[in-house]
């Protein structure tokens, strides 16, 4: 079996990714925690096609990356690229959103991800893009999921992130779309 590098460090993105790979016939591996991977571009295309390409260069073996982020309306698509890196902890992050938002009327927001999939040598082999709309609540509501997930919330499903069973995230969010669009193109890889 080929060997896939899952290029990411952040133990939620793990938990969710590895469902929607675990029936590929590649032998999953996670990034060395010791590789530091640097996000520079500008889009979500680009910083994940940038993570893929610097974990299968250090590893020498395929890599996927998925870049993921909230965009509020708002908030000219704040904080975008820099949803990691907005505040220290997740709970810092929500405290800092909801508060810029504060009580302002239109509460619309999307998030999106981003997955690459780099060849050995670092060249792109495949790179889609997911995107799930919904809305910012005044308060969290829910206790699962990770980031952003309490005070993102779905209206067709009538609930957060959060309160969803993983099941249905995983089939409605940005990244399941990804997932969805990527898979099948992963399959049809000869390796
Ligand atoms: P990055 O893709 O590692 O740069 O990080 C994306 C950031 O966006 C995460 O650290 C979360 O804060 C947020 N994010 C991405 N996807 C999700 C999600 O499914 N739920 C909640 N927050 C998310």
């Amino acid at each position: 079996m080929t060997a896939l590098v899952v290029a990411t460090g952040n133990p939620g993105k793990v938990k969710e990714i590895e469902p929607y790979l675990a029936g590929l016939n590649w032998e999953l591996q996670l990034k060395p925690p010791e590789l530091e991977m640097e996000e520079t571009g500008t889009t979500f295309r680009e910083n994940a096609a940038q993570k893929a390409t610097q974990v299968a260069i250090a590893t020498e073996q395929w890599a996927i990356a998925d870049d993921s982020g909230l965009e509020v309306m708002a908030l000219g698509g704040r904080p975008g690229i820099y949803s990691a890196r907005y505040a220290e902890s997740d709970q810092a992050r929500i405290a800092k959103l909801l508060a810029e938002l504060g009580d302002i009327a239109d509460r619309r927001a999307q998030f999106v991800c981003a997955i690459a999939l780099s060849r050995p040598d670092g060249t792109i082999a495949l790179l889609t893009e997911g995107v799930c709309a919904g809305e910012i609540l005044t308060a969290p509501r829910g206790e699962g999921g990770f980031g952003y997930d309490p005070i993102f919330y779905v209206p067709e499903q009538g609930m957060t992130f959060s309160e969803m069973p993983l099941e249905v995230k995983q089939e409605i969010s940005h990244r399941g779309r990804a997932f969805q669009e990527i898979l099948p193109q992963i399959r049809a890889i000869e390796v």
